[in-house]
């Protein structure tokens, strides 16, 4: 509609103005995804959110997400102002990994190699050997264990059991969980199989174990993306916030693709498929947070605890390259 347009308008205009470009993930709104896509931006994972952002040549960044991808862009390049529509986009996992409590968790295991979830704060990570996204965490977990190095994983619980099972490796796991994958339903799942039994089922790892048993696939967004176009099946049911539908559908435009379930018959559920943090990233808000910056809309890390979380966060990219 009209007032859509005009965001978008300004947007643009402002992008170019303030020499800024949009890293947007693939749980964003289909309009923002759009918008980052049109405009010269990128629209991936956590990984290739950081990648694009620390390599790229403009002065600004305006990271559409959720707010450690914020600091995450901004340890990566501090010399670059990093915008978002609204620094209250946060994370469960985040919330639900304090920094004074994970301080006395490793401190109660100093042999351990402290191995966290992007999706941490930068204290956190500042704490950690290694930072790992979703699409490296088994191959950096399997590394890790063939060096014999003893592990602490957080925040996520669904995720560290899953890279455990795969790697085998002794994982001291943290007990977080995401809001959003935490929702998807196991039996409602499987009646869903039984309706539609030419479909693949796509599952996020930090979905619970029972969901990422029915799996023909199970991996990062970008993965299950990847998996969409590799399988054969003519339908997908995907467990992941259903944002990633506007990228996986242009990958896949003959296929049909199916919101995995979240609640049973007239249940309600606060984060049904989608994640209520990545919803704030609007128009309007992104338009104002290139437009005014500041307070409410730039992101800064403390200079120490930038240092220290880039260590881990540069193995994270050298690993993964
Ligand atoms: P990835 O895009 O790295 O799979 O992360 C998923 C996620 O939950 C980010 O909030
Ligand atoms: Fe965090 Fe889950 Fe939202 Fe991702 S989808 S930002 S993991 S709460």
């Amino acid at each position: 509609d009209d007032e859509k347009s005009f965001y978008r308008e300004k947007i643009k205009t402002l992008l170019k103005a303030r020499n800024a470009v949009m890293v947007a993930h693939y749980y964003t709104d289909p309009e923002i995804q759009a918008l980052a896509e049109e405009t010269g931006g990128c629209v991936s994972d956590s990984l290739e959110m950081a990648r694009f952002g620390s390599n790229h040549s403009a002065t600004t960044l305006l990271v559409a997400g959720v707010r450690f991808m914020g600091e995450t862009a901004k340890i990566l390049s501090p010399e670059k102002t990093v915008l978002m529509p609204t620094l209250e986009a946060e994370c469960s996992l985040d919330l639900g990994c304090p920094i004074e409590e994970f301080n006395a968790f490793c401190d109660a295991h100093p042999d351990r190699t402290v191995v966290v979830y992007a999706n941490t704060s930068a204290a956190v990570k500042a704490r950690a050997d290694w930072v790992v996204t979703s699409s490296i965490a088994v191959e950096l977990i399997e590394h890790l264990d063939s060096l014999g190095e003893k592990i602490i994983w957080a925040p996520d619980r669904h995720l560290g059991r899953y890279v455990t099972q795969k790697s085998g490796a002794d994982v001291l796991c943290w007990q977080g969980a995401c809001i959003v994958h935490d929702e998807f339903k196991t039996q409602a799942l499987q009646r869903m199989k039984a309706l539609y039994p030419d479909a693949a089922v796509l599952v996020h790892p930090e979905s619970p174990q029972a969901i990422v048993d029915l799996a023909d696939a199970v991996g990062s967004t970008s993965q299950l993306i990847q998996a969409a176009k590799s399988l054969p099946h003519p339908q997908m049911i995907v467990a992941t916030d259903r944002g990633i539908f506007y990228k996986m559908q242009q990958a896949v435009p003959d296929k049909e693709l199916l919101e995995a379930p979240t609640a049973g018959e007239g249940a309600t559920c606060r984060s049904c498929a989608h994640c209520p943090w990545m919803a704030m990233n609007g128009l309007k808000a992104i338009a104002e947070s290139l437009e005014f910056g500041g307070k409410t809309h730039e992101i800064h890390v403390d200079a120490g605890l930038r240092e220290a979380a880039l260590l881990p966060l540069n193995r994270m990219l050298s690993f993964a390259a």
